[in-house]
């Protein structure tokens, strides 16, 4: 951890960790730790996509997958100000010991939180449209499916 922190104070681009190095719970103590000092941070989910670039620039071998990047750095004011969008209720979130299923009108009561002028329909089909049927996330399948073949 503290390692981690040094890092992150004399600025080092970029540090790959691996899960036997790191918990989730200290990925996120980490983004805690990065805020307390006013560090903003961002989850990047996107390094899945292009494995094979990202193998290369990261030099992964066969059986490591990058499933997140981390970039931290200092907000400007107007992030810093940003009004944080409504979150949904926790125990829509959070699952514990089993999953559980949302019915459709807990569903929409949790989602239907800024549609603006849109209704919940086309709110939820834009959102769709942008996250599922859009070209990062199709290279996203694409590119997993290309690592899953080291593992069989
Ligand atoms: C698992 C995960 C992956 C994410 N991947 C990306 C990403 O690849 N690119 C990006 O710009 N933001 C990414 N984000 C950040 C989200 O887009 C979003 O900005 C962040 O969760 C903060 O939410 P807010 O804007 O509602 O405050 C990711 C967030 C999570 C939790």
């Amino acid at each position: 951890m503290n390692t981690i922190l040094e890092s992150l104070h004399s600025r080092k681009s970029v540090r790959v960790f691996t899960d036997r190095e790191i918990s989730p719970k200290e990925k996120q103590q980490i983004l805690t730790a990065a805020e307390s000092l006013g560090i903003g941070s961002c989850y990047i989910g996107d390094i899945m996509e292009h494995y094979e670039k990202h193998r290369e620039l990261l030099n992964l071998p066969p059986y490591v997958f990058p499933a997140i990047m981390v970039v931290f750095g200092y907000p400007t004011q107007q992030q810093a100000d940003r009004q944080k969008p409504k979150r949904a209720p926790l125990d829509f979130i959070v699952q514990e010991n089993r999953y559980h299923r949302a019915d459709e009108t807990t569903l929409k009561a949790c989602l239907n939180t800024d549609t603006g002028t849109l209704s919940f329909e086309e709110w939820i089909q834009r959102f769709c449209k942008r996250k599922y049927h859009s070209d990062f996330s199709n290279e996203m399948s694409r590119s997993i499916e290309e690592a899953l073949k080291n593992f069989i």
